[in-house]
């Protein structure tokens, strides 16, 4: 059985549910709005207990805020370049919230919707799968998209986070996850201390509205070579206003291992992996002393998003890994964080 709280009501009185999930070494806790993860408490190399993501104090935080903590983010997760795309010969035209681009689903993104909740346990361990149908012309988006995304907190120690989509007309679906991660506490400030190991030999360059610039880079005697592990603080500074880039996965296909991020001081591990092609490593970089959870203060760079994705600005390269879904077809994507200490 699933443990559930009230979090709080929307302006419509709407009840917003927190959904507890505790696998005997880690807790988590998740809300139906916007299918996000509110905390995350992982055991340190003595056991002490420690929530490693940072999220608003209350619901109102979700509401009026952007910095989608913990949420999912969709129908398309990163930046589509003028908020407009051609499928199928048909020209869609998307919210644009984000300079001249659309970023992250548009004004009202899957994080900011309602989502319906049921339990789910299966052999690994007990979960909470949420759904939402997205109706067609959302945000400017073709189709109706059923979707789902189920997080499971397994008996290995992971958060494991499993989504589905169906439409009815050819659309893009780009789902993701967006934790700000900080594996010496949520309320630790500045990762600049955490390594992190990235399996991926190459990244997107980007303009100054982060859309790529072009094809794929390689990380070779770059600050973004995390082929081996590498203290984030190392190479941040020559990089213009922080990490918030696309790492093109060396793996091929199937859920493989993208990441391992590690917090020396505390000895906690967090590695991810994914069957998608692409992360985007962000830094918080536009975090600037937000007021969240537990009286905690965020200031710039005190947590660090891996969000796997398809490429940013797909739609609009041929070339990309296709974020295209059409009737009778079933999207898919696996991201699994498993914590562990080393
Ligand atoms: C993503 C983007 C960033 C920023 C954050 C949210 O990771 O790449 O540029 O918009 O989301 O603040």
């Amino acid at each position: 059985m699933l443990e559930t709280c009230e979090y709080g009501s929307l302006e419509d009185n709407t009840k917003v549910t927190m959904y507890k999930l505790d696998n005997g070494r880690m807790k988590a806790a998740l809300i139906d709005y916007g299918a996000s993860l509110v905390s995350m408490e992982t055991p340190d190399g003595s056991g002490k207990m420690e929530d490693v993501t940072l999220a608003w104090s209350s619901l109102e935080g979700w509401v009026t805020n952007e910095c989608y903590f913990g949420a999912t983010v969709g129908r398309y997760a990163n930046r589509i370049a003028g908020g407009k795309f051609t499928l199928d010969e048909t020209d869609y035209r998307l919210a644009v919230n984000n300079g001249p681009n659309h970023l992250h689903g548009g004004i009202v993104g899957f994080n900011r919707r309602m989502w319906t909740a049921s339990s789910v346990e299966s052999r690994t361990g007990n979960g909470v799968k949420f759904e939402y149908s997205s109706p067609d012309g959302e945000e400017g988006y073709p189709g109706r998209l059923d979707v789902s995304v189920t997080y499971t907190l397994t008996s290995g120690g992971e958060l494991k986070i499993e989504y589905e989509g169906i439409t009815d007309k050819p659309t893009i679906v780009n789902l993701t996850h967006h934790s700000y991660w900080n594996l010496a506490g949520h309320h630790s400030g500045s990762i600049l201390d955490h390594r992190l190991q990235l399996n991926a030999s190459s990244y997107l360059p980007v303009d100054e509205n982060s859309i790529p610039t072009g094809q794929p880079a390689s990380v070779e005697n770059t600050p973004m070579d995390f082929r081996k592990p590498r203290r984030i603080g190392e190479g941040i500074d020559s990089v213009e206003g922080g990490y918030d880039h696309n790492w093109c996965l060396d793996a091929d296909s199937g859920l493989s291992q993208a990441a391992v991020l590690s917090h020396p001081g505390t000895g906690r591990v967090m590695e991810m992996e994914t069957t998608e092609p692409g992360v985007q490593f962000y830094t918080a970089n536009f975090l600037s002393g937000e007021k969240g959870k537990d009286e905690a203060t965020y200031p710039r760079r005190s947590g660090l998003c891996l969000e796997a994705q398809k490429w940013p600005d797909s739609p609009n390269r041929p070339g990309f890994p296709s974020a295209v879904l059409r009737p009778g077809e079933t999207y898919r994507q696996t991201c699994i964080y498993r914590f562990y200490t080393g």
